[in-house]
């Protein structure tokens, strides 16, 4: 595996980049971006705190940037009601789309330049990368095309009474996003809740925040009022936890770890504000002997290495029915033995993870695993890390028991665990053992059994004989311990909504302002 580094001058190399993923300033080599971007203006925070992002193919430092403090939060989130009462609240529906329709094609136009920039700041190949921000652009198309489709209903009370709904937007929303999608999770958020009328403050992740800033610069540059994106930089336990305790938000959505996710969720109710939970998952594919084994072994190496594995919905069980677990797992370990690990630029199959914090994680769970007795088919417990890229092996492992914890706990990285079944019932009972409830996936030649399978497991989504299927139209989340709420599609864009009921007394017959049936 190559364990090169990637660019011994990542920075440079990010100096190198146009706008606008360009650098506020180069501090002797140091590029750094004054990244609290309040009120449509770039400024360093308060207190001038800083923080830096690590390139994670080389290990090296990567760029400068703020870390925002209470009162970079509280600027951000007074901008965001500002811009609410103001401009952007009176915009016509129609024009906000018009906006997100803009952005959309900035991002088209500037995806080399993102791309290029998640792949420093994540480590992530460079065509996986250039993949993410496509998939930008079709979730702000999308949810541009939903902006003026926000109708209410009217509610049939009888001839004295009309009754409607209209759909407001929700208010000022956070958005508090993790590091292994960067842009991706940003925009999936934010893009309905701009679509819905809302304004925003966005918290990205500390290992990753340079593509979101672009991503303000650029709505800036597209015509969107001031104070309608706002982006706080900095760590979640200070900067994170004031957004999303701050009583000025109206709610937040959030992806990320379940213990963080409990977190923000508290803070969230502690101010009687909705959350979206979005959070992690140890999910199953269960293979029948029936199921084409090929076709297969491609979706599992697809479902359990893509991004390095670091996925919330990756396919990190492996359940097989015992007649065929032996020649699948031939095959599969063949395949992912093969799989080539490299800096993004190189554009390999695996990056290396995002962070020597998430690098330590990746190695502990493993180190414990060979403790626990597990047996290793494919990879090994990585060395401790010294210096250099943060490059993690494939690992394929059966665990020595069901409640290792190896075989329990979400690892987020290129580890998949294997366990063998006899029959539906059993497969199921493994599946839905874990508090875990994100997705699940079932690979048979038999519509009976994927259709009783699906509605038996316990996931916000299950997927059929394929991995990853979705898109920006179809709803994502959790179930059980991973979250609550759905992103994407139409589902994502209700959480921005608040509906309000509008009754009206048509002023004849019996006077009576409410229904007979009506006990409130
Ligand atoms: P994390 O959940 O702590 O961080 C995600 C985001 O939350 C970041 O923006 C972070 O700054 C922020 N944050 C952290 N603590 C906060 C707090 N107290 N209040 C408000 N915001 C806060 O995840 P972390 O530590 O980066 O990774 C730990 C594990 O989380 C990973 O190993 C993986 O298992 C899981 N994870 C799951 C993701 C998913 O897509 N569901 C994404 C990233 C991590
Ligand atoms: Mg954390």
């Amino acid at each position: 595996m190559a364990e090169s580094s990637s660019s011994p001058n990542a920075s440079t190399r990010l100096c190198g980049l146009p706008w606008p993923a360009r650098p506020d300033r180069v501090e002797g080599s140091l590029p750094v971006y004054d990244s609290i971007w309040i009120d449509g203006c770039a400024a360093a925070a308060s207190d001038g705190e800083r923080l830096e992002s690590v390139d994670p193919a080389s290990g090296n430092v990567l760029a400068g940037f703020s870390a925002g403090s209470a009162e970079d939060v509280d600027r951000a989130v007074n901008a965001a009601r500002l811009a609410l009462a103001g401009s952007w609240g009176s915009l016509p529906p129609a024009r906000r789309g018009g906006l997100l329709l803009d952005l959309a094609d900035a991002c088209r136009r500037h995806v080399d330049t993102l791309a290029e920039l998640e792949m420093l700041d994540t480590g992530k190949p460079i065509s996986a990368a250039r993949g993410d921000m496509e998939g930008v652009a079709s979730t702000l198309t999308y949810n541009a095309g939903a902006a003026d489709k926000l109708e209410g209903i009217s509610v049939p009370l009888g001839r004295e009474f009309f009754d409607f709904t209209e759909a407001e937007p929700l208010g000022v929303t956070a958005h508090i996003t993790p590091w292994n999608f960067p842009l991706g999770m940003a925009a999936r958020s934010i893009a309905p809740a701009l679509a819905a009328g809302c304004t925003t403050v966005i918290k990205p992740a500390e290992q990753t925040p340079l593509s979101t800033l672009a991503l303000a610069r650029m709505a800036k540059e597209a015509g969107f009022p001031e104070g309608v994106v706002n982006v706080v930089t900095g760590d979640g336990p200070r900067t994170g936890a004031m957004l999303a305790g701050h009583p000025g938000i109206d709610g937040v959505t959030f992806t990320g770890s379940v213990e963080t996710g409990r977190s923000v969720g508290a803070a969230a109710g502690r101010n009687l504000r909705p959350a979206v939970l979005e959070l992690g998952g140890k999910n199953p594919m269960i293979v029948f002997a029936d199921a084409d084994l090929e076709h297969a072994v491609e979706s599992a190496v697809e479902g359990a290495f893509d991004n390095c594995g670091q996925v919330c919905s990756s396919a990190s069980r492996l359940l097989l029915e015992q007649a065929i677990a032996e020649e699948f797992l031939s095959r599969f370990v063949e395949r992912a033995g093969r799989l080539r690990a490299g800096p993004g630029h190189e554009d390999p199959d695996l990056g290396p993870l995002v962070s020597r914090e998430q690098y330590e994680r990746v190695r502990g769970h493993l180190s414990l695993a060979a403790e626990e007795g597990a047996h290793f088919l494919l990879g090994e417990p990585p060395a401790e890390w010294e210096g250099g890229g943060f490059f993690v092996h494939p690992a394929v492992l059966e665990p020595a028991s069901l409640d290792s914890q190896v075989a329990t706990k979400e690892t987020f990285g290129p580890v998949v665990t294997v366990y063998r079944f006899r029959g539906e019932d059993e497969a199921l009972k493994i599946a839905n053992r874990l508090p875990y409830g994100l997705a699940a996936g079932v690979h048979t030649a038999s519509i009976d059994r994927a259709l009783r399978l699906s509605r038996r497991l316990d996931a916000g989504t299950v997927w059929i004989n394929g991995w990853f299927i979705g898109g920006v139209q179809a709803p994502t989340g959790g179930i059980k311990d991973s979250g609550f709420g759905r992103e994407r599609g139409q589902e994502g864009l209700r959480h921005y909504l608040r509906i309000k009921n509008i009754g009206i007394h048509l002023g004849f017959g019996n006077g009576r302002t409410f229904s007979a049936e009506d006990g409130g």
